[in-house]
């Protein structure tokens, strides 16, 4: 085996679409420069060796005993997660040391997991050929088979395909993903809460289920076969019909997204942004109040265009479309409001569309 390598895989924001990737319809993510690096070295004595630079708990693990490797609830969970799926498709995993540091926040909803895992895969394969399209899908099993939460393909995907200043327009369904450049004169801006509410993957898993029932009720397999129509003359529980109004409506909104985007309509873009977090917090119930504090002090903010939470919820950032030139002010302004209202300094990105994940030369 060779020397030293370095693997990258960017976090994303979503700019709009939000948990309607396992619903098989569509999301709007840019990749950021914010990623994960796993450096690599040769390991010994038959050890796959995860350490990481951010914490003091690395986990050795033989490289014979991964296909029988529990979960332990540890975030090297991740690693091992990817590790087992390539096993399954026929990857032999030498012994290695792994080193990873990270600038994607965790907790933030800036999808620190698929970093992880993507980066990972990169590592572990170790330049042998694998289509890129398996990888993120590789690892979104990791997360749903090891780490157990049902997640989409929207985060993993991104992580392997992003491409420089352009948001991807992601049909969950076919898979086919096209390169949306954002208008000249706008700056997405991500805000994070620093909250990270617990009940968030219990609370992933039941919005789920919730859509599945939705599904059964409708008679469709999954809820892109579904429309507003046949929604309405549906007979079902309240909070499925709820879940699966926001996903329909939230399809429609990406499309339109993308339309105003490719006009160069500001405004459009920034009021679909307000009645995708109206959707999320009233119909889909994922928001925090601390999220629905910053959206509602941003829209009043000179410049900015919309805003609205992105992420799986409860917590994590917020995005927002703002002018150019408005954007320190914007910055020093919400920073300062949400100080004052929730005592918590909230750290603010500017997200610049970057490329998907590589080897680092
Ligand atoms: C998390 C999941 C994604 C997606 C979003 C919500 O980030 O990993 O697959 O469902 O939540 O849009």
């Amino acid at each position: 085996m060779s020397g030293p390598r370095r693997f990258r895989a960017p976090g994303r924001v979503n700019l709009i679409g939000e948990h309607t990737d396992y619903n098989l319809g569509f999301v709007l993510p840019i990749a950021l420069d914010l990623a994960t690096e796993v450096d690599t070295l040769p390991g010994s004595d038959n050890l796959l060796v995860i350490r990481s630079e951010d914490r003091d708990d690395p986990r050795s693990v033989s490289v014979d005993d991964l296909s029988s490797a529990k979960p332990a609830k540890h975030w090297s969970d991740y690693v091992i997660g990817v590790a087992r799926e390539l096993i399954v498709r026929g990857f032999r995993i030498e012994p290695l040391q792994m080193t990873i540091r990270s600038t994607v926040p965790v907790g933030s909803g800036l999808s620190s997991s698929a970093a992880l895992e993507v980066s990972s895969a990169l590592a572990l394969l170790q330049g042998r050929e694998l289509d890129r399209l398996e990888i993120a899908r590789l690892c979104q099993h990791a997360e749903i088979d090891f780490v157990g939460v049902p997640c989409g393909i929207m985060d993993q995907f991104v992580s392997v395909f992003g491409v420089q200043d352009a948001a991807l327009c992601l049909d969950c369904r076919s898979l086919e993903a096209k390169a949306v450049p954002l208008p000249k004169g706008v700056t997405v801006v991500a805000v994070n809460s620093m909250v990270k509410h617990q009940l968030g993957d219990s609370a992933y898993r039941t919005r789920v289920a919730e859509c599945a029932e939705a599904c059964r009720a409708l008679g469709v397999e999954s809820l892109r076969d579904a429309t507003l129509e046949t929604l309405g003359r549906t007979k079902m529980a309240d909070k499925p019909f709820h879940r699966a109004w926001h996903v329909l409506t939230e399809n429609d909104r990406v499309l339109r997204f993308v339309t105003a985007a490719e006009a160069g309509d500001l405004n459009e873009m920034g009021q679909l942004f307000i009645e995708s977090h109206a959707s999320m917090k009233s119909d889909y119930e994922i928001s925090a109040a601390e999220i629905d504090y910053l959206v509602a002090e941003a829209v009043r903010l000179p410049g900015c265009y919309g805003a609205r939470m992105t992420g799986g919820g409860f917590g994590g950032s917020t995005v927002n479309l703002v002018a150019d030139e408005a954007v320190p002010a914007f910055e020093t302004a919400i920073a300062a409001s949400y100080q004052k209202a929730w005592g918590i300094n909230p750290a603010i990105y500017r997200c610049r569309p970057g490329v998907g994940a590589g080897e680092i030369h």
